[in-house]
């Protein structure tokens, strides 16, 4: 099927010519943070908050998943979720990241939490710098998708993991009842540019295709990008919505523009992760339902019941037991889990 470009993009391809680059190079460089907050490091855990229940669950689910294990792998960890939180909970954990950005604020991160059993290694998970056979499990949270070679990635998985040995993976789910195209604008800026992203996601089949517009950082441009940044916290980052996010932007600031680049992703859904994934060899392939899911369905319920932390934090071990068991739809967008053969 033809792929559809935005209005905004035809602009971009035309005025700006991007060349062709990555999500590390290009998104993941040069953002400060990756989440708006660290689970348990910025302010203390309140299970009575959504998020905060789900992750709870989240880390449940993992650590009873690899229960066992000595030896754990986060592929693209960014930075440091989940492997931070798994590490209280299991013996030795590695993360690894191809931004060396990511791998400096998740090594922060680690110190601040006080945590010793953790290793940190900037490298490509195309290309892993460990043996065959080195981990008894790998998790990957919305990672596989971001990077450029999505099947290298996960023979490289099966690659270093033990006979035997589990993996998770969890990544960004489409939208399945939207169709058509979704616009995003979002800001970034470095010591020698001022960033503008520009987001097109395509719901089904699931890609994006993602654009960052380099302006050199003068006072007028950065006075620019201050009131861009106060029009989308305020009206949201939707250019279709807010056009002077858009095409009135670009075309008032086109003299300011000393670059830009382009990189496309294709979305799993569960589907077809689960059927790429088989076909590279693993057993026991399964769509499974997310605790965090779970949490997150049932927290409107639970939350001001009056329970106490640990009462919760049971309630999410309750959650993560049960989520194990339950497959999922395919249509659900949930993790695929998968065992590596014992003989293979
Ligand atoms: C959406 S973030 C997810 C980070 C973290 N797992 C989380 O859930 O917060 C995607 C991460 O993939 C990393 N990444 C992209 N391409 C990669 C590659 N080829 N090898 C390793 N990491 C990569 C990025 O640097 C980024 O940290």
């Amino acid at each position: 099927m033809p792929k559809t470009y935005s209005e905004i993009e035809n602009w971009i391809l035309a005025e700006v010519n991007p060349v062709l680059s990555n999500s590390v190079d290009q998104t993941y460089e040069r953002l400060v943070r990756i989440r708006a907050r660290m689970p348990a490091i910025d302010v203390p855990q309140d299970l009575n908050r959504e998020e905060d229940f789900s992750e709870e669950a989240v880390v449940r689910e993992l650590a009873l998943y690899f229960q066992g294990c000595e030896q754990v792998l986060d592929v693209g960890c960014g930075d440091g979720w989940p492997l931070l939180r798994l590490a209280n909970h299991l013996p030795q954990v590695t993360g690894i990241d191809a931004s060396t950005r990511r791998i400096a604020v998740a090594t922060e991160n680690a110190r601040r939490l006080g945590l010793k059993n953790v290793t940190l290694k900037q490298m490509s998970a195309t290309e892993l710098a460990f043996g065959d056979n080195t981990f008894d499990g790998v998790v990957a949270v919305n990672v596989v998708e971001q990077t450029p070679e999505p099947y290298q990635v996960l023979r490289e998985i099966y690659r270093v993991l033990k006979p035997g040995g589990r993996l998770k993976i969890y990544f960004e789910a489409g939208n399945d009842t939207e169709k058509g195209t979704t616009e995003r604008v979002f800001l970034t800026e470095t010591d020698i540019s001022l960033g503008y992203h520009y987001v097109l996601r395509h719901h089904r089949p699931p890609w994006e295709r993602n654009y960052l517009i380099e302006f050199t950082p003068t006072p007028e441009m950065k006075e620019e990008f201050r009131r861009l940044q106060e029009l989308i916290d305020r009206l949201g980052p939707v250019p279709a919505q807010v056009p002077e996010l858009g095409l009135e932007f670009l075309t008032r600031n086109r003299s300011g523009i000393k670059g830009g680049t382009w990189y496309e992703i294709e979305h799993f859904t569960s589907e077809t992760m689960r059927d790429t994934v088989e076909e590279l060899g693993f057993t026991d392939v399964r769509i499974v339902y997310s605790a965090g899911t779970l949490a997150r369905r049932f927290q409107p319920q639970i939350a001001g019941q009056g329970l106490s932390p640990v009462q919760l934090q049971a309630v999410c071990q309750g959650l993560a037991v049960v989520s194990a068991e339950i497959n999922a739809p395919s249509a659900s967008g949930e993790p695929v889990v998968a065992v590596k053969p014992e003989r293979g």
